[in-house]
């Protein structure tokens, strides 16, 4: 399964790509696509190539995207994140190798066309890239297997109503969900369900290789952040749960129903609005996550992390 990782690095993004990469993931890596997002795009391509040091996914391509949303300004997120996008860990102050020298969205485009086998993009950001791509080359279209992307909800992190990726390039938004394109939604409703807590700090750090500790701090400084901001027990590891259901489906539960995103309202932009009981009559265009098996979604993370014993 052929999957390009496009996101915002980040402690929940980095996670994903850890799973994503891990030796119980049946996942094909083409690349990693870069976005402006939790911070400036720049500092997030240094956080996917420092990862990818990390984890030696030295092969993996890192490609660096649009360094602002379609429409409006940029907003980030270091009250979450930290002001490199990733505090916590002691990381190398530069990775061991650069981003390849082209724009992540040509790159996207280009690996579609060339893969005889159709590609799930996985953004785990803001949908700046993807909407990019659909508008550059709508060729693309038979090449997308499925976008499976974390972002939304029924209530926001953000504002009131808008979940932060969806908020960042809401018109971004609108073109995927609009796209007619096969859409599978982890939104905040079931994300804030894979609530990482203390006892998985202590589990990671009984695990005890180097990116079961990486990952360890990772959660210290993201659990702190949720403490300090949202009074949350944990933190939820969001992005991880698109990886999560892409190496075991029967882990989250869907209803396939209809998403607008909302670009307009005074309180309510970035909204994506969720058409749970059908009031619209308009045909589903997106499979949105509910609910999780909190067993097998932990057991999957775990021994995700031990395969980096082996
Ligand atoms: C999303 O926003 C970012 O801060 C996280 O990485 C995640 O993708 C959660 O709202
Ligand atoms: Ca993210």
């Amino acid at each position: 399964m052929k999957v390009i990782l496009d996101c915002d690095p980040g402690h929940d993004d980095a996670i994903a790509i850890i799973l994503a990469a891990s030796k119980v993931s049946p996942l094909d890596i083409v690349g990693i696509t870069t976005v402006s997002g939790n911070v400036e795009v720049e500092k997030n391509t240094l956080n996917a190539l420092k990862v990818c040091d990390i984890i030696g996914l030295d092969d993996v391509p890192v490609v660096q995207g649009a360094a602002r949303p379609m429409v409006r300004e940029p907003e980030i997120a270091e009250h979450i994140h930290g002001e490199t996008g990733l505090d916590g860990p002691n990381l190398p102050k530069t990775p061991k190798r650069t981003a390849t020298s082209q724009h992540a969205v040509d790159y996207i485009i280009e690996q579609l066309h060339q893969s005889e086998e159709p590609i799930i993009l996985v953004p785990t950001g803001p949908l700046t890239n993807i909407a990019l791509a659909l508008v550059k080359d709508p060729s693309i279209r038979t090449k997308i297997k499925e976008i499976v992307l974390m972002g939304g909800g029924t209530f926001g992190n953000w504002t009131p109503a808008a979940e932060f990726n969806i908020y960042v390039d809401a018109e971004a938004a609108k073109v995927v969900f609009e796209s007619g394109l096969p859409i599978r939604m982890f939104g905040l409703d079931v994300t804030h369900q894979a609530l990482a807590t203390k006892e998985t700090v202590e589990q990671l750090k009984e695990i005890a290789n180097p990116v079961s500790e990486f990952v360890a701090e990772l959660l210290v400084f993201f659990m702190q952040a949720y403490k300090d901001y949202f009074a949350f027990p944990g933190g939820p590891i969001h992005d991880a749960c698109t990886i999560a259901h892409l190496i075991d489906p029967s882990i989250f539960e869907f209803e396939h129903i209809h998403v607008a995103i909302e670009t307009k309202g005074e309180h309510t932009y970035g909204m994506t609005v969720v058409d749970r009981l059908a009031v619209t009559g308009q045909e589903p265009n997106a499979y949105f996550a509910t609910g999780l098996d909190q067993g097998k979604f932990w057991s999957l993370f775990k021994k995700a992390l031990e395969s980096y014993s082996e």
